[in-house]
């Protein structure tokens, strides 16, 4: 099957978040699988393009129409040995020559440009997928621009669209149907939402699959709660929309190997292993050296969906215990003050890091002993199951992908983690002491907790069939 992969970033080559992370590993794991040949599209932003480790290619260059502009399109690829897996770069230094990927005052327009550049690279190399498979916002428009100008070259191909953050859909102006998109006022009510014209709803309307990254979040978004605004929209789509849980990369995510770690341990030797990383980052953050007294970690956004009112919110009461709390991340200015303010008064048992340091986090996914990650909601987590590959038991809102991947400890030999079932510090409280409780007087029901997380199969091969099996469903 040839199947066209696009997204706005994908790992190694342009990362901001787990969408990266999932661009990077699914378009790797589809083209292992026999038969397949994929198709990586990626904007070619400076960072990209000014990079002297990714080696590329000129192919050929072409021009796009959007509405009344004719706008340059500079068609390059990576140059790699990989035979199934092509990467192209759509270049255009107007759109993408910027200090930042997103965020920019008129992303609407360069990513309009962005998802009809694709579809004008594949008509221009002659290529027709079988699947075209979408990802947020940014590339939302490609269903749309499919039925609207290419339906003599690429008709034959389906789009499949992910959802990996229904908070992000795309808004624009009215007039940017005409003026920008250059659809005519047939598309006006499969484009509009409220007052603004949504990319995202324009995908879950055209596009004949839809998927989420879990299958609890695809239930969830139905509800007013989670789909900020569009849950009419999923609600009378539901019957195309599938829910696939992420994987994470096993290799770049292995206690075993990872080159940050003070030792290298598996789940044969977690118990020492984890206690020698622990004193090495206990005197590294200046905390007191005790491997015996828990650690809890937690690598985040400090962000308000991650949870972190509940964690601004209990933490004095939890440092009252012996325990110690390790966070590192960056985020909103007000809960970073008040973590401050909590941690300078906690010395000894609070080390606040507000920075992104991924040998760091590296650190605290091996030394920590519970990981906490009480998110508002969450598509699907990846820090989750980093956690459990290095043996760290998480404690989760029952949200989304954490409720689908953190199974509670059943009190006997099953579960990877602690849950709770409603977003409120007291319940946060409670999953935390039950977790607390195990680890300080059962240490052999610990072990085997410690022993499940390490065990769950968070690869992509289960994720990248479940695709699969939707592809063929459409192809068919
Ligand atoms: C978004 C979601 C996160 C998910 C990731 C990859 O960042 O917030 O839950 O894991 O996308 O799908």
């Amino acid at each position: 099957m040839k199947i066209v992969f696009t997204a706005s970033e994908a790992a190694p080559f342009i990362k901001t978040g787990g969408l990266g992370d999932v661009a990077e590993a699914l378009p790797s794991a589809l083209s292992s699988i026999k038969g397949n040949e994929v198709i990586l599209f990626l904007p070619f932003y400076s960072k990209i393009k000014n990079n002297p480790n990714i080696p590329t290619e000129f192919i050929k260059s072409f021009s796009v129409d959007l509405s009344w502009r004719k706008q340059h399109v500079g068609l390059f690829k990576y140059k790699s040995r990989k035979k199934k897996l092509s990467v192209y770069f759509i270049d255009n230094e107007y759109y993408f020559k910027r200090d930042s990927e997103y965020g920019q005052g008129d992303d609407g327009e360069r990513f309009a440009y962005y998802s009809k550049a694709v579809l004008e690279s594949l008509v221009q190399i002659g290529i027709t997928p079988d699947v075209i498979h979408c990802n947020d916002w940014q590339t939302a428009l490609i269903p749309i621009f499919l039925h609207a100008f290419y339906q003599d070259e690429l008709g034959t191909a389906k789009t499949v669209f992910t959802i990996h953050n229904i908070e992000y859909q795309g808004l624009c102006d009215p007039y940017f149907l005409g003026d920008t998109l250059g659809l005519g006022e047939e598309y006006r009510n499969k484009l509009t939402y409220g007052d603004c014209i949504n990319f995202m709803k324009g995908a879950i309307l055209e596009s004949d699959a839809v998927t989420t990254v879990s299958k609890t979040y695809a239930g969830e978004i139905k509800y007013p709660y989670f789909a900020h605004g569009l849950s009419p929209v999923i609600e009378e789509h539901a019957f195309k929309l599938d829910g696939v849980v992420n994987g994470i990369n096993p290799a770049l995510n292995d206690p075993s190997s990872d080159s940050a770690l003070t030792v290298n341990y598996s789940v044969k030797n977690f118990a020492d292993g984890k206690r020698k990383n622990k004193i090495a980052l206990q005197e590294a953050l200046g905390l007191p050296v005790d491997p015996d007294v828990p650690m809890i970690g937690m690598v985040s956004r400090i962000v308000s969906h991650k949870g972190f009112e509940l964690i601004c919110d209990i933490a004095r009461e939890l440092l009252k215990e012996n325990v110690q709390l390790v966070i590192l991340g960056t985020g909103d200015r007000a809960f970073e003050d008040i973590l401050k303010k909590i941690a300078s008064s906690n010395k000894s048992k609070f080390s606040l890091n507000l920075c992104f340091d991924s040998k760091l986090a590296s650190k605290i996914y091996a030394s920590s002993d519970i990981y906490l990650m009480p998110s508002k909601s969450e598509p699907c987590g990846l820090s989750q199951l980093i956690a459990m590959r290095y043996g760290t038991v998480p404690v989760v809102n029952a949200t989304g992908g954490l409720k689908d991947t953190v199974e509670p400890f059943d009190g006997k030999k099953n579960g990877t983690g602690f849950n709770f079932q409603s977003f409120n510090r007291d319940d946060l409280l409670d999953a935390l002491h039950r977790c607390l409780d195990v680890y300080r007087n059962d240490k052999a029901s610990w072990n085997i907790i410690v022993k499940n997380a390490m065990s769950y199969d968070s690869s992509w091969d289960k994720p990248a069939k479940e695709y699969m099996e939707i592809y063929n469903r459409l192809v068919d």
